[in-house]
C-alpha cells in the first residue's frame, strides 16, 4: 500500500507493507534514534509523536501514519539536546539506550502540560522504562528542566 506523510517536516510517501510498523519504516527511513526494547508495548524507548502526540512505534501500523505528522528525535534537536543537558547534570544519561523514547515523551509532556507537578510528570512517564538509573537522577533533571525547585 502507498502512504505519504510529513517525518521530521519533510514530505515522503513509500509503499509498504500493509503490516509494517511504524517502528521499521522509521528507522527504514534512517530515523536511528528510534530504538526497540521490549517489541510489545511496554517500555516506551521506541516512542514517536504522531502529530505531536506520544505513540509507541512498536506497536503502531506504519499505515496508520497515513496523511499524518510524525516526528522522532532527529526532528527536534535542539529541544532534545536542551533537555539532554539536564540529564547529563544529574547523571541520568548512563548507557542511554532509553534517552530518545524518553526524551520524546519529555518533550511531548511539555506541549501538553507546560507547568507539570512532579505528579503529573511521574504519570505520563510511567510508561518509559529505563534499566540503569531507578528513576531518582531523572526525576532530578526533570524538576529542573520544568523549573519545580523554584515553585517549591
Ligand atoms: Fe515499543 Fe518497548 S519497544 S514499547
Ligand atoms: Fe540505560 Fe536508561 S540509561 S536504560
Amino acid at each position: 500500500m502507498k502512504i505519504q506523510l510529513t517525518l521530521n517536516g519533510k514530505k515522503i510517501e513509500a509503499d509498504i507493507d500493509p503490516n509494517m510498523m511504524l517502528l521499521d519504516f522509521v528507522r527504514q527511513q534512517g530515523m536511528k534514534s528510534v530504538k526497540r526494547g521490549c517489541d510489545t508495548g511496554n517500555c516506551g524507548l521506541c516512542t514517536v509523536w504522531i502529530d505531536e502526540k506520544p505513540v509507541l512505534s512498536c506497536s503502531t501500523l506504519a499505515a496508520r501514519a497515513n496523511g499524518r505528522k510524525v516526528t522522532t528525535l532527529e526532528g527536534v534537536q535542539e529541544e532534545a539536546e536542551q533537555f539532554s543537558r539536564y540529564l547529563a547534570m544529574e547523571g541520568a544519561d548512563q548507557c542511554g539506550f532509553c534517552s530518545p523514547g524518553f526524551i520524546m515523551a519529555v518533550l511531548a509532556l511539555k506541549r501538553e502540560i507546560p507547568n507539570p507537578t512532579m505528579d503529573e510528570i511521574k504519570e505520563y512517564l510511567a510508561g518509559n522504562l529505563c534499566r540503569c538509573t531507578g528513576y531518582q537522577s531523572q526525576y532530578r533533571a526533570l524538576e529542573k528542566y520544568f523549573g519545580l525547585e523554584e515553585n517549591a
